[in-house]
């Protein structure tokens, strides 16, 4: 269907997600990516994003663009993950329907699915559902891109697919210790207190929710095979299919850092949702399966922050 010319579009190219889905275009042979950072082509400015999809006419658009953060962000700046998230993604989704693209992927994620939901996640979860309070705002524009998605395809019978990682991580991660992610910022934390005589850590929470992770080339490699082959549905899981507690990946951070202090668990602070695993089975069927255990992720993406600590990514808001 593709060839290694056809023009794609990788929105949010300089993010953890889209830098990796580049990378991985870029190894298959892919020549002829355009990628545009926020400063050149800013999503939430509908004009702008018109006058570029008819400038460039992409055949394949891949949404990795959006505003992302931990809980502390999202409690924060709940407006901003709402709006920003929406414009961003109607702007693209409606542009690539109306120049005629032949595949848009939108990037999701699983707090689009209810908090109390059965575990694992299956897609048929979806709407079934009050959402967990802490992301709601995020995962409120996140199913509604679903949903325009799923629109699309049932209307005009195009090829538009939505994909739902679990907690994604690797180079290129935001490490900022008030908006990061679980993993990043424990990662941070351990290494910070490692160089500092191996100083206690404390951490968030209880340490006894389950969270699958999931390492962002192989989020990248299932983004270049949806885009390379028909999907019959509009949502995928992508994901391990395993979890473990967050005490046990503090464990196992601690030892790939080689911190040997204590940990501290902060009880004060929120759970979030108490387990979040997905279903893997439809993607699986469809013909993919993640490939990188969690500890050699970990130990890649730690690899990668010693190497890239001078210039590591904190993102405020
Ligand atoms: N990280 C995870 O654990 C995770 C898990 C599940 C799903 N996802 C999904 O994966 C996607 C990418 O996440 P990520 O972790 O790669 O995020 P990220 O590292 O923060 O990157 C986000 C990208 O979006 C771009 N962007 C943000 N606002 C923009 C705007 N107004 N105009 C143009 N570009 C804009 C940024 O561009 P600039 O750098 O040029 O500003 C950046 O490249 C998101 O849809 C997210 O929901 C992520």
């Amino acid at each position: 269907m593709l060839d290694r010319s056809s023009k794609i579009y990788v929105a949010g190219h300089k993010g953890m997600v889209g830098a990796a889905i580049w990378r991985a275009l870029e190894r298959k042979g892919y020549t002829n990516l355009i990628g545009k950072s926020s400063k050149d082509l800013d999503l939430r400015d509908q004009p702008a994003v018109r006058a570029f999809y008819k400038e460039y006419h992409p055949e394949v658009v891949i949404d990795a663009a959006a505003r992302v953060g931990g809980i502390l962000a999202n409690n924060n700046y709940p407006y901003q993950f709402l709006m920003e998230n929406m414009l961003i993604q109607n702007n693209l989704i409606d542009g690539a329907l109306h120049h005629d693209c032949r595949k848009f992927i939108f990037l999701g994620s699983s707090c689009i699915y209810p908090k109390l939901a059965s575990q694992p996640l299956k897609e048929e979860y979806l709407l079934t559902g009050p959402l967990e309070p802490t992301n709601e705002w995020y995962a409120l524009a996140k199913i509604s891109g679903v949903k325009a998605c799923e629109a699309i395809r049932k209307q005009y019978g195009k090829d538009f697919v939505s994909l739902m990682p679990t907690n994604l991580y690797g180079p290129y991660d935001n490490f900022d210790l008030e908006t990061s992610h679980v993993l990043p910022a424990m990662m941070r934390k351990f290494h910070e207190a490692r160089e500092n005589g191996h100083a206690p850590v404390t951490l968030w929470g209880s340490g006894t929710p389950k969270r699958e992770f999931l390492h962002v080339d192989d989020m990248a490699d299932a983004v270049v095979f949806a885009m390379e082959n028909r999907f019959e549905d509009n949502l995928y899981n992508v994901g391990t299919g395993q979890d473990l507690t967050i005490r046990e990946l503090a464990e196992l951070i601690q030892k790939v850092t080689g911190h040997q202090g204590d940990i501290i668990w902060d009880s004060g602070k929120p759970d979030g949702t108490p387990r979040k695993l997905m279903d893997v089975s439809k993607m699986t069927e469809a013909g993919w399966k993640a490939k990188t255990g969690l500890e050699e992720g970990v130990r890649d993406t730690y690899r990668w922050f010693v190497g890239n600590i001078s210039q590591i990514k904190e993102v405020k808001f």
